[in-house]
């Protein structure tokens, strides 16, 4: 690829609070050009630092980083640790044991059912769960580095399932509700897993997800299965088969409450989770214990600035990195408390989330821009409904985020008094990468701005050489860091190939992202290079033009792709969502030359959309990405060959192609 043209000029630049800084961890710009100074003068010293700082090691690391094999990094070498142990025993203690200790009764989840039922978990309770449901597994012949798929909803036994592998040392393998049973097969497959976990359904929009019958019919394709644990959630009948399959509450019954914790090494794997690339079956990224805790603890604690007393809610399912990362693994391993929600957010009202907010009085809220936008789409009067002020941080994540919702999210839930930390990462980086600190950072909408202390970015071009300040390029990470996936499960050409190998002996990561770095160093991320249009030799970011799109008060959410143009290379065309107006309110035609004149306003020429079509949605996986993919069949006026079966709303294509 060679240099993307940036068109995308945000102006806004919100200071950070100064009164967020009086207990901040990290209270100002001068604290975190400290720690980027700490980490760039012995990079090694400063991540020993953290790790001795974050994690309980049962015994030290004999070596911080070990890459004399590159790019097979090990990370704590020697080190011995359990990470249930880190995010529940070590809270148990006395108050006066350690600083990690007192929080016995504290609640460490706090779970809402859809249909309004809830929970509280203490540490103690969490203990008793999960060393109840460790020993069970060991009745069940689970060992040390056997394979355990979770298919469940957001409900406290999922985490208590994640936690429990991770006390006997299964790696588990958390397959996203939502998946379809072919889906779940292949994953299954593809890991050999010797056991299931899940429920015999889940709640979504009021209906249920009927997970175990999915589950049945997985199984009819693996054999590597040997048993079934089955959770009652939603209690319709469902098929036991005799001898595999087992009800959760009859073997937890029998079970003992103390279950000695495996020793594991740093860099024994702890979980597989399977993401889809542009080509080929879903990678098993590989995630192992010591430097994916040691980072999972360090960005939740920087990023969102947990304190003792938040009640810090991210809304991700744990079917995603997101939810590992930030509702599990890092707010446990500081002891935090963590809301759970089972449902959509909009069902059984648009206000669901805020009505949440409220009840719990959250302080810290973490979403997706595709939320955001779903959620702004619906009016002011549901937020305002509530009363949030509780909020302190904001947080968005999985895309890039446009300036309008951004705008929206700033001003109406956080009525212009919280910081939004737009965070990037990737399910391969486990952990945050490039991220504002909420009292540090002064926020430009739209970028992820500065990368956390640690994290050598840069943005290249295809040699691998830094492109010019302001141009867009490849976003690429030029050293390791603790929470990096260590392979493709299975596949070690693959992982060197798909993140390694693109810049030869240079070693640097790479993952598909455009960028651009603006004169303060600040990242602007433009999308998967994947995603990029070629017109007439200008490299342009579909997200700029969305952004430009999003910004006419007639649209809701816009998607741009790239179609074949004999003259141009590529055209530019666009599937528009409008804002709630009836078709009577506008001459299709009209809106159509004025969106195109408002782009060329926004951007420039260039950009303007050649063609516009009006959607009443979307095409987007289950986690809110848009299938750009299928999008740009559309456009063209292909046949769609790939895979389809992870879409949303599978009527979608029908209503795009039609009319
Ligand atoms: C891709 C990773 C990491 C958890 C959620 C998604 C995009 C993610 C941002 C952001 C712009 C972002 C990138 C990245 N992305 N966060 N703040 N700004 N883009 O995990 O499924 O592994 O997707 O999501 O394109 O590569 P994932």
């Amino acid at each position: 690829m060679t240099e993307m043209i940036s068109v995308l000029q945000e102006e806004r630049i919100f200071k950070p609070d100064p009164t967020l800084s009086q207990r901040a961890h990290i209270p100002d710009m001068a604290a975190y050009k400290a720690l980027v100074v700490q980490a760039e003068t012995d990079h090694e010293a400063y991540w020993a630092w953290e790790a001795e700082r974050l994690i309980s090691w049962e015994k030290k690391w004999d070596r911080v980083l070990n890459d004399d094999n590159p790019p097979f990094y090990k990370w704590f070498e020697g080190g011995r640790l359990n990470a249930s142990v880190n995010c529940i025993d070590r809270h148990l203690g006395r108050r006066s044991d350690s600083s990690r200790s007192g929080r016995k009764n504290k609640a460490a989840i706090i779970w809402e059912g859809e249909p309004g039922d809830m929970r509280t978990i203490t540490y103690q309770e969490l203990a008793n769960e999960v060393n109840k449901l460790g020993n069970v597994l060991r009745q069940m012949g689970i060992k040390k580095g056997d394979r355990v798929v979770i298919y469940m909803p957001m409900i406290p036994e999922a985490a208590f399932a994640m936690l429990a592998c991770a006390r006997v040392g299964a790696v588990h393998n958390i397959v996203f509700g939502g998946f379809s049973a072919e889906a779940l097969a292949d994953r299954i497959d593809d890991a050999k897993a010797k056991l299931v976990i899940t429920a015999d359904g889940g709640w979504r929009r009021g209906a249920i997800v009927p997970l175990k019958d999915a589950v049945d019919q997985a199984l009819l394709k693996c054999d590597s299965v040997e048993k079934v644990i089955v959770v009652e959630r939603t209690k319709q009948r469902i098929h036991m088969h005799y001898g595999r399959d087992y009800w959760y509450d009859d073997l937890v019954a029998e079970a003992n409450i103390r279950c000695e914790p495996e020793s594991m090494e740093a860099e024994d794997p702890l979980f597989i989770l399977y993401t889809s690339g542009s080509t080929g079956k879903p990678k098993g990224v590989l995630h192992t214990t010591g430097g994916y805790m040691v980072n999972a603890a360090r960005t939740t604690q920087y990023v969102f600035d947990l304190q003792e007393d938040d009640t810090y809610w991210c809304t991700a399912d744990i079917g995603w990195i997101t939810g590992h990362t930030y509702v599990i693994y890092g707010p446990l391993a500081l002891g935090g408390t963590s809301l759970m929600y089972e449902g959509v957010p909009t069902a059984p009202h648009a206000g669901r989330l805020w009505e949440i907010v409220e009840k719990y009085r959250v302080n810290i809220f973490y979403t997706a821009p595709t939320a955001i936008r779903a959620l702004s789409k619906l009016g002011d009067q549901w937020p305002q409904k509530y009363n949030m002020d509780s909020l302190r941080i904001l947080g968005t994540v999985g895309e890039p985020i446009n300036p309008e919702a951004w705008m929206w999210y700033y001003r109406v839930i956080g009525s212009e008094r919280c910081p939004i930390v737009d965070t990037y990462w990737q399910t391969e980086t486990g952990s945050i990468c490039i991220s504002p600190l909420p009292a540090a950072t002064p926020i430009k909408p739209g970028s992820c701005t500065l990368p956390l202390p640690g994290m050598k970015y840069a943005v290249v071009d295809n040699d691998g050489n830094p492109v010019k300040e302001g141009n867009g390029g490849m976003l690429v990470i030029q050293r390791p860091w603790p929470s990096m996936l260590r392979t493709v499960w299975g596949d070690d050409d693959r992982y060197v190939e798909t993140y390694f190998a693109k810049f030869g002996d240079k070693q640097f990561y790479f993952a598909g992202d455009g960028a651009r770095m603006d004169a303060e160093g600040y990242y602007w991320v433009m999308g998967r290079v994947d995603d990029v249009i070629n017109v007439a030799g200008h490299r342009l970011g579909t997200m700029e033009i969305e952004s430009a799109l999003v910004s006419h008060p007639s649209v809701a959410e816009a998607a741009v792709v790239g179609r074949p143009d004999d003259v141009k290379g590529e055209n530019i065309f666009a599937f528009v969502v409008l804002q709630d107006i009836s078709d009577d309110d506008f001459h299709h035609d009209a809106l159509v030359r004025e969106l195109r004149d408002h782009v060329t306003k926004e951007i420039g020429p260039i950009a303007k959309p050649d063609g516009i079509k009006f959607t009443d949605n979307l095409p987007k996986t289950r986690s809110g990405k848009i299938m750009r993919r299928l999008l740009r069949d559309i456009a063209s006026g292909r046949e769609s060959k790939g895979d389809t079966s992870t879409l949303e709303d599978s009527t979608i294509l029908e209503q795009l192609r039609g009319s």
